[in-house]
């Protein structure tokens, strides 16, 4: 069954047919676009469709889209499976609204994704953040442990529900199945943020997805390391905590009217490559990945992240420490681009991070190489000291949503010491909030703030584009 792919197959058989489309999309199948015919070509512009009865709609399924999330399930080892066309940031919006409830608490690594403090606005609930270590070396937060969890859960014996990432950008992951063990056994819903592990759940030699680890509810971005296109994610349930019902209904709520076939199609088309050809693809990555970390470790200047748990790694998140050149990430980031023609995922004060992934060359993986080893050759390989890093102990005051619905003004950033964010500050990528609403700001945030301004990061979320000022609660 996991060959078929339900979905994707109806669309290419409605893109055949000869149909006088009197309905919405406008475009007429491409007609009345030219323009998007040529660029996207016709066979796809002929499969953006709206909903129409043979190819099922995703709020309430029963035909192909019903197959499909079917198959998703089964492939993740799930009770059920959902499509989602606005990204793993509406499925983090969906696990949490859907397990939830005002002023009920949760568990959350602080180094969350934005998604998930805006979640706590959505459904009022009262974040208990825990700061996992920092590398004192890279300035990168590894992931939360168990002692972690039980430390909150003594304190806080109403916790109502721990939301995981599985894994870290940079490839951490927690002690999930313990961790699951104990809130299964506290009768506490685990929910896992997956953005990065799409993959993990299709070769034994990663670390253990979500759904192997017997949690209740994840969010996995197809669209990142699955195959899918940009956007399309998903979310997979098996619990019996929450209703499969609710979580729909809670879809239905977030969720476009109109969510698009090609993303939808994508994810059919992600699932049927994962599960066939997902084992042999992620081997070759994984040589790649090896290969990579061997040449670019023996690269004066430059040294691979590590974590320094005992936990295994995501190890198709190769990140590189560059203080040793002399250079900042952001620098790094910036030269492979404008000279080398290399995108990299992300960066920060001291590192780059690399993503391998299904597609991967021999060819590229040896240009990355090329250029780290050109770019070593050029620098001057005096260690950078002094970095500043994310200050992520921020003391909360007020939930999320209580700061989002607070009166607020705007002061002059030097002025915003000692009173509590009216906003989220952040860089992107990673996502990760600096400050997040009702959280109390120190004279670290702005300094850290202010580096990041001077090294140039795509800083974004604050209502003020200069960051001059910065909206803080009156009180
Ligand atoms: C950890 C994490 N969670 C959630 C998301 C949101 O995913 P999406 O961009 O698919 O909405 C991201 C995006 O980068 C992320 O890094």
């Amino acid at each position: 069954m996991q060959e078929t792919t339900p979905l994707l197959s109806a669309l290419l058989a409605y893109s055949e047919d000869d149909v006088a489309c009197f309905d919405v999309p406008g475009h007429k199948r491409g007609q009345g676009m030219p323009i998007l015919q040529h660029a996207f070509g016709e066979q796809l512009m002929r499969i953006d469709t709206n909903s129409a009865p043979r190819i099922d709609n995703v709020a309430n399924p029963n035909g192909v889209i019903a197959q499909a999330q079917q198959l998703l399930a089964h492939a993740y080892d799930a009770d059920e499976a959902f499509f989602l066309t606005n990204g793993t940031t509406s499925a983090i919006h969906v696990m949490m609204m859907s397990t939830l409830g005002p002023n009920q608490k949760v568990l959350l690594p602080r180094n969350i994704h934005k998604s998930a403090v805006n979640a706590l606005i959505l459904t009022g609930a009262t974040p208990i953040y825990v700061q996992p270590k920092v590398n004192s070396k890279t300035g990168i937060s590894e992931n939360i442990t168990l002692d972690m969890v039980k430390v909150v859960h003594e304190k806080h014996s109403d916790l109502r529900a721990v939301f995981l990432l599985n894994p870290t950008y940079y490839g951490f992951v927690s002690e999930l199945s313990a961790i699951v063990s104990y809130c299964h056994a506290h009768d506490i819903v685990v929910l896992v943020d997956e953005a990065h592990g799409a993959h993990l759940h299709f070769h034994a030699e990663f670390p253990q997805s979500a759904m192997q680890a017997g949690a209740d509810m994840s969010s996995v971005s197809l669209h990142k390391t699955g195959g899918a296109l940009t956007q399309a994610s998903a979310l997979l349930v098996n619990t019996k905590r929450i209703s499969a019902a609710k979580v729909q209904q809670t879809i239905n709520m977030l969720q476009t009217t109109s969510s698009s076939y090609l993303l939808m199609g994508s994810l059919d088309a992600a699932r049927q490559n994962l599960v066939i050809n997902g084992n042999q693809q992620l081997t070759k990555t994984l040589e790649y990945v090896t290969y990579a970390r061997k040449c670019i470790t023996s690269i004066p200047g430059l040294s691979c992240v590590q974590s320094h748990s005992t936990q295994q790694t995501d190890r198709t998140k190769l990140g590189i420490c560059v203080r040793g050149l002399g250079l900042s990430g952001f620098e790094v980031y910036e030269y492979f681009w404008k000279y080398e023609k290399i995108q990299l995922e992300m960066a920060d004060m001291d590192n780059v991070l690399a993503i391998f992934s299904l597609g991967e060359t021999q060819e590229h993986v040896d240009r990355l190489i090329n250029a780290f080893k050109r770019l070593s050759n050029r620098s001057n390989n005096i260690e950078v000291t002094n970095k500043a890093y994310i200050p992520l102990q921020a003391e909360v005051v007020y939930t999320p949503r209580e700061a989002y619905y607070a009166k607020k003004i705007a002061v002059p950033i030097e002025q915003a010491v000692m009173r509590l964010s009216g906003e989220s500050i952040l860089a992107y990528p990673p996502g990760i909030p600096i400050i997040t609403p009702g959280e109390r700001i120190t004279e670290e945030i702005i300094t850290y703030i202010k580096t990041l301004q001077l090294q140039q990061a795509y800083l974004t979320d604050h209502h003020d584009s200069t960051l001059a000022t910065i909206l803080v609660i009156e009180e």
